[in-house]
C-alpha cells in the first residue's frame, strides 16, 4: 500500500491488553499502519492488564501475536522489531481505585498533557463506568483524551443507559467513540459512495423500484471459546443484528446527508432506526424466526451442536441464529420489507446486501425477464453484482432472455489489500473523527426498537427452531420470506 502521511503522535492506553482483542485485532492492525507509515515513530502503545508482566514479556507476547495473526509476507523483521519498540505494559486493574495507577501516570507524564490520548477499553463493559471513574480521579483524562468502547453496550436499553451514563461524566460525548467494526469494513463505507455516487443507483433506490432488501452476515464458525459470554449476555440477536446489521440497515436505507460530515450522515442513520416500524413481543412469530445450530457438516468436516459447545450436561435457550422481517414507515420505503438475518454454523461465510428489484410489468419476449438483482458483497470477495437480462445468444427461434452479471471485484479491480476494519477505526479515533463510530442516541434506537423482541421472545411466543450445521438456519427462515412470495439469496440461484 502507498505510504500515508502519519497522524499526529499519540499514547494508545489499552485496557485489556493481553485480551484476544488486543492480540488478534488491535496490534495487528497497529502494526499494519506503522508499516504504512502512518503511525508516528514515537508513539506508544500502553497495554494494561492484570497480569504482572515485564515489558519485555509483554512485548514476547506481543511479537507473537503478530506472528500468528499476519501472514509473513507482510512481516518484516526491522519493522516488527521497531514496532515492537513502541509496546509499554503497567500491571494494573482498571476498575479498582487503589491499583497501580501510579505507574500508568508516570508512564504517560514523561510527554506533554498536550499529545493525543486514546484510552481503549477492551474489557467487559461492566467495567468501563469504573476505569473512566478512576482515570478521572487520576487526572490522566486530559482535553486531548478520548475513550473507545467496545461493544456490546448493554444488554438492553437500560443497561446501555446505564453504560452510557457511567462514561458520560467522565467523557464528553465527541471525545466517545463507540466501535462498531462493521462500519470499518471498505464494502460497508462504500454503501455510501455507492448510493450517493451513482445516480443510476440513487433514483432508483425507493419502493417505485426495489421489491424487498436483505441483509445476511453468515458464518460458518460456531460459538468457539466465547460459549460462556455469548450464551449468558449475549445471542445472536445482540451479537449481530443489534449492531452491526442495524447499521447496514442504516447506510441502505437512509436518505442522503447534506455532507459526509460525521454528524450530517449520523443524523440520517438515526431518522431511520426512528422510522423502524416496532415489532411487539406478541408479534415476534409472524416478524422473526430464530435458531440455534445442532450437529452438522460445516466445509466437509462433522461439527457439534451449540450445547456440545458450551459443554457437557448444558441446556440453552440462546439463539445462534436469527431472520427477521423489518418495515421503515417512510415515504421512501413503504412496503418494502428488510429482511435481515445472521446466525453461526451456516453454510457458508458470507456478508452481503441484495436489493431485489421489481419485475418488468410487461414482456415482449418469449419469456419474461427476471428481475434485475444488485448485490453488494460485503465479505469474502468484496464486490458488487447486478444480474440482468440479456439476448440469450445460444440460437432458437424466438428471441428469448437469460440472465448474466455484472460483476466488480474491487480487489482485482484496484489491486490491493483489503484492510482489517480495525486499521481504519484505530486511527480515526487519532484523527478524532467519528463518523465511523455509533453515537449515543443511535445505541438507544436501536436497543428501543430490538428489546420488545427480546421480550417476545422471553415469553416464548416465537419457538427456537434447530437448524443443522451447515445449513442456511431454520426453515421457519425460509417462511418468513415466504409469506410475501420472496426468497432468500441462495433460493434463487
Ligand atoms: C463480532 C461478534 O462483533 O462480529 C462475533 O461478536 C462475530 O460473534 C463477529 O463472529 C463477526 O465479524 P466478521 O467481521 O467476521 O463478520
Amino acid at each position: 500500500m502507498a505510504h500515508l502521511p502519519p497522524v499526529d503522535t499519540f499514547d494508545y492506553i489499552v485496557f485489556g491488553g493481553t485480551g484476544d482483542l488486543t492480540m488478534r485485532k488491535l496490534l495487528p492492525a497497529l502494526y499494519y499502519r506503522f508499516r504504512d507509515g502512518q503511525v508516528p515513530t514515537d508513539a506508544r502503545i500502553i497495554a494494561t492488564a492484570r497480569s504482572p508482566l515485564s515489558r519485555e514479556e509483554y512485548q514476547a507476547r506481543a511479537q507473537q501475536a503478530l506472528h500468528d495473526h499476519i501472514p509473513a509476507s507482510a512481516l518484516e523483521a526491522d519493522t516488527v522489531s521497531r514496532f515492537i519498540n513502541l509496546l509499554y505494559y503497567v500491571s494494573l486493574n482498571g476498575a479498582e481505585a487503589q491499583s497501580n495507577w501510579a505507574d500508568l501516570r508516570a508512564l504517560l507524564d514523561r510527554e506533554p498533557a498536550t499529545r493525543i490520548r486514546v484510552y481503549y477499553l477492551a474489557t467487559s463493559p461492566a467495567l468501563y463506568g469504573q476505569i473512566c471513574e478512576n482515570l478521572s480521579k487520576q487526572g490522566l483524562v486530559t482535553e486531548q483524551s478520548r475513550v473507545v468502547l467496545e461493544k456490546p453496550i448493554g444488554t438492553d436499553l437500560d443497561s446501555a443507559n446505564a453504560i452510557n451514563d457511567s462514561v458520560g461524566r467522565h467523557f464528553p460525548e465527541n471525545h466517545i467513540f463507540r466501535i462498531d467494526h462493521y462500519l470499518g469494513k471498505e464494502t460497508v463505507q462504500n454503501l455510501i459512495a455507492l448510493r450517493f455516487a451513482n445516480p443510476v443507483f440513487e433514483r432508483l433506490w425507493t419502493s417505485d423500484a426495489i421489491d424487498y432488501v436483505q441483509i445476511t452476515a453468515a458464518e460458518t464458525v460456531g460459538v468457539e471459546g466465547r460459549g460462556a459470554y455469548y450464551d449468558n449476555k449475549s445471542g445472536c440477536l445482540r451479537d449481530m443484528i443489534q449492531n452491526h446489521l442495524l447499521q447496514v440497515l442504516c447506510l441502505v436505507a437512509m436518505d442522503p446527508p447534506v455532507s459526509l460530515d460525521a454528524d450530517s450522515v449520523r443524523n440520517e442513520k438515526l431518522k431511520v432506526l426512528h422510522a423502524l416500524k416496532p415489532i411487539n413481543p406478541s408479534e415476534v412469530a409472524i416478524y422473526t424466526s430464530r435458531g440455534q445450530y445442532m450437529r452438522g457438516h460445516v466445509n466437509g468436516q462433522t461439527v457439534g451442536s451449540y450445547l456440545e459447545d458450551l459443554g457437557e450436561g448444558v441446556t440453552s435457550e440462546t439463539e445462534t441464529f436469527v431472520a427477521l422481517k423489518a418495515e421503515i414507515l417512510s415515504w421512501r420505503w413503504g412496503n418494502v420489507p428488510f429482511y435481515l438475518r445472521s446466525g453461526k454454523r451456516m453454510a457458508e461465510k458470507c456478508s452481503e446486501v441484495v436489493i431485489q428489484f421489481k419485475s418488468a410489468p410487461w414482456t415482449i419476449f418469449a419469456n419474461k425477464p427476471a428481475a434485475n438483482r444488485l448485490i453488494i458483497r460485503i465479505q469474502p470477495d468484496e464486490g458488487v453484482m447486478l444480474s440482468v437480462s440479456t439476448k440469450d445468444p445460444t440460437p432458437t427461434d424466438s428471441l428469448t432472455l437469460r440472465e448474466a452479471d455484472i460483476n466488480i471485484e474491487f480487489e482485482k479491480a484496484f489491486n490491493i489489500r483489503y484492510p482489517d476494519s480495525y486499521e481504519r477505526l484505530l486511527l480515526d479515533v487519532v484523527r478524532g473523527d467519528p463518523i465511523l463510530f455509533i453515537r449515543r442516541d443511535e445505541v438507544e434506537a436501536a436497543w428501543k426498537w430490538i428489546d420488545p423482541i427480546l421480550q417476545g421472545w422471553s415469553k416464548n411466543e416465537a419457538p427456537l427452531e434447530p437448524y443443522p450445521a451447515g445449513t442456511w438456519g431454520p426453515e421457519g427462515a425460509r417462511n418468513l420470506l415466504a409469506q410475501s412470495g420472496h426468497l432468500w439469496h441462495e433460493d434463487m440461484k
